[in-house]
């Protein structure tokens, strides 16, 4: 199996007005390339936290984080940024659409911050949202559309750049479970495709989903996993 993220002792401390909290500490955790992973575990363990970090969106208080021979670390705020932007789609439980805009804005939202033209940002974007089943509510603005039609949208927007690694942050906490399937099975979708998933979820069922499970602990990966 081709190694992906090989991460190493990776620690995080927040600091809050004077005092420091650990997030993760000494986290060590291996996923590889193409594999569709769960992670669970209680509220405050860390999750979001690991999932900020493999995105790049935020950076380790120590540590390594290493996408196949890069070393994330290594790199600096632009080339982290560009790493993400090229790289990593995200999802989050509470959809993260930017509200005056249409769904397809949404959707063309990342590639107009890579300078793509018009014309083949709109292309993009009605094909993304005819592959996520949206196709008649492009015009839709999200106060017009139902939970899961906005997780949808953010999947579809999460797709722009075609990225290799998905990174999901509890998608389904804020869905009923047959919507919330939908959202996995299209997760399920792009894994078969060959890109790496990464899903954070409280709910057995969806990290059923996975074709593994790890559970933080404590800001560590838990033992026997
Ligand atoms: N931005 C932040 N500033 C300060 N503390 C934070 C921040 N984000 C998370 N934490 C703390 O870090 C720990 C892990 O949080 P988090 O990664 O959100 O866990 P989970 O997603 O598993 O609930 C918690 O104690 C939380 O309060
Ligand atoms: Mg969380």
């Amino acid at each position: 199996m081709k190694l992906g993220f090989k991460l190493e002792g990776v620690r995080k401390i927040y600091s809050v007005g004077r005092s420091l909290v650990p997030a993760l500490r000494g986290l060590d955790l291996e996923i590889a390339t193409g594999e569709f992973l769960a992670i669970m575990g209680p509220s405050g363990s860390g999750k979001s936290t690991l999932l900020a970090l493999l995105g790049g969106l935020d950076r380790p208080s120590a540590g390594r984080i290493c996408w196949g021979d890069q070393d994330l670390t290594g790199f600096s705020e632009d080339h982290l940024a560009r790493w993400r932007s090229e790289r990593v789609g995200f999802l989050f439980q509470t959809f993260n659409l930017i509200s005056p805009l249409s769904a397809a804005e949404n959707v063309e939202l990342p590639l107009l911050l890579r300078g793509v033209p018009r014309r083949i940002r709109r292309e993009r974007a009605r094909q993304l949202l005819r592959r996520v089943g949206l196709a008649e509510r492009a015009e839709h603005k999200p106060t017009e559309l139902s939970g899961g039609e906005q997780q949808r949208v953010a999947l579809a927007r999460a797709l722009a750049n075609d990225p290799p690694i998905i990174l999901a942050d509890e998608p389904t906490g804020n869905l009923d479970s047959q919507v919330g399937a939908q959202v996995l099975a299209l997760l399920q979708e792009l894994h078969g495709e060959g890109r790496t998933v990464v899903l954070v979820t409280h709910d057995p069922a969806a990290a059923g989903y996975g074709e593994r499970a790890v559970r933080l602990k404590d800001g560590r990966v838990e033992a026997g996993n």
